[in-house]
């Protein structure tokens, strides 16, 4: 995708060597076990979270910097560490600042759907 770093946060200690096994053959990607919400995101032009439903904690994104591109994923399935869910696409929106270039639902059955926003960081 043309970008020179990459760099993951999960807190969750298992994943740390299975992450570095699968990266190991690039040089400028680096993993965290950290919480997000301790972590400074101003340095990044693209930010992704493909769980936002377990982080129960917003804060993460005021640290984003205006003009980086954002790309996030949340549902509406309640399942036990789902702390943080959205009950449309719409609602997800809300959570976020964003100046919108994508939004989507995904139907997987009748019983939940997964949501993708796309979008830049807006000034204020
Ligand atoms: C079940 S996984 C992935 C779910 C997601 N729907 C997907 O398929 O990409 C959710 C991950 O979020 C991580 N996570 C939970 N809270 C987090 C936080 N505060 N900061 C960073 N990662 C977190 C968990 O450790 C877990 O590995």
């Amino acid at each position: 995708m043309g970008f020179s770093f990459i760099t993951e946060t999960d807190p969750d200690a298992r994943l740390t060597a299975i992450s570095k096994h699968i990266n190991v053959s690039n040089p400028n990607f680096l993993h965290l076990q950290k919480d997000v919400n301790d972590l400074d995101l101003s340095d990044y032009d693209l930010v992704i979270s493909t769980s936002c439903e377990h982080i129960g904690n917003n804060s993460w994104f005021n640290s984003i910097r205006p003009g980086a591109l954002v790309a996030l994923q949340s549902t509406n399935l309640k399942w036990h560490d789902h702390v943080n869910t959205a009950d449309s696409v719409q609602s997800f929106q809300k959570q976020f600042n964003l100046n919108f270039r994508y939004a989507d639902e995904m139907f997987f059955n009748p019983i939940f759907s997964r949501y993708m926003i796309i979008g830049e960081k807006p000034d204020v």
